[in-house]
């Protein structure tokens, strides 16, 4: 097809033509909205880095689920800050630990909706590793057992799916077992697949009160310049049962998300991360970007490279949008 014949400038000239040949949509389906939460009652502490995040206590998590639930988002993936942090995470796998609290709460106040867990021990342990240190590194196979009691706790006390997000070898194989002896065979896993070690977390350390107390997590997350290897790291999870893939962050990693896509089958999730977040919040507090567009294409980018589920701190704002109201209404 060549000019002028063909002049790609006539699907453009209006909005409804455009709209009848954009190629992606987002949809709130698409979304699954992070929250983390703490002990006690009416509890709701901004978290800087974040603006719009917070902790928040069980009872105001359920406030505060009211609108995305009514909006059509289909699911949420929590995060806990435990009353007591030990070098084993007990709190991770207690019966009575925040998240089995929180879960067991949001289901039966909101049976529809689909809560998923993540599975890590770093908000947990005082050294804030994802694992059992020792010699000095998170041993791997001692933490696979951790990592199963805390998959079954949550599935357990509700969970509708577990998401390991500790990058240990063999952990989606030592969930399924454990799931699958204790009865719990239909609760799916959703693996943070290829999970790489990014700064781009720095933020959510903050929200979760997770960083580790010495050293960093290259031992255990991707290096970010191996794209051959996220393949790999996919397949084994494919191979040991995962349910869903992610690959996480999103938006420095599009090119990850698009070779999954066309390697793998099965649904996959895309974690728009904290830093993401907060880079376009800061700037566009500045005055330097329009917040709500580049949100929105941010996202569609993501959709666009192949994801089908979309893990955003965005969600919120992103399907009022979509409903054609504004991002923010407590902004005038
Ligand atoms: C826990 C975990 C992290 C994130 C999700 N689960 C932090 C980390 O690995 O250090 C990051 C999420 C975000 O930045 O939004 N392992």
């Amino acid at each position: 097809m060549r000019f002028p014949d063909y002049r790609p400038r006539r699907l453009r000239r209006t909005e409804a033509l455009r709209s009848m040949v954009r190629e992606v949509q987002l949809h709130p389906s698409d979304f699954i909205l992070p929250f983390f939460v703490r002990h006690g009652t009416g509890v709701k502490i901004p978290i800087n880095s974040m603006p719009g995040n917070f902790q928040l206590s069980p009872d105001v998590l359920l406030r505060e689920l009211e609108e995305p639930v009514a909006r059509g988002i289909p699911a949420i993936l929590l995060f806990g800050i435990p009353a007591k942090k030990d070098p084993v995470g007990s709190e991770g796998y207690a019966k009575d630990g925040i998240v089995q609290q929180a879960v067991a709460k949001v289901k039966k106040a909101y049976k529809d909706l689909v809560v998923i867990t993540d599975v890590c021990l770093c908000e947990y342990t005082d050294h804030g590793h994802c694992g059992v240190i020792k010699a000095g590194d998170v041993d791997n196979d001692s933490t696979l057992e951790l990592l199963a009691k805390m998959a079954l706790s949550h599935a357990r006390a509700g969970a509708d799916i577990v998401a390991p997000s500790d990058m240990m070898d063999g952990r989606v194989a030592a969930i399924r077992e454990a799931l699958d002896e204790a009865g719990l065979d239909h609760i799916p896993i959703m693996s943070y697949a290829a999970k790489y070690a990014s700064a781009f977390y720095g933020p959510f350390r903050e929200a979760a009160e997770s960083p580790p107390k010495f050293g960093d997590r290259r031992s255990y997350q991707m290096d970010p310049a191996n794209s051959d290897e996220a393949l790999r790291e996919v397949g084994m999870d494919v191979d040991e049962g995962a349910d869903f893939i992610m690959v996480k962050p999103a938006l420095p990693y599009l090119d990850i998300i698009w070779r999954v896509r066309n390697t793998f089958d099965l649904p996959l999730a895309a974690y728009n991360v904290s830093g993401e977040f907060a880079m376009i919040k800061a700037a566009a507090q500045a005055g330097w970007i329009d917040g709500d567009r580049c949100m929105m294409e941010a996202l569609t980018s993501i959709k666009r490279a192949g994801a089908d589920l979309i893990i955003s701190y965005h969600a919120l704002e992103a399907v009022r949008i979509l409903q054609g109201e504004q991002a923010s209404p407590r902004k005038k």
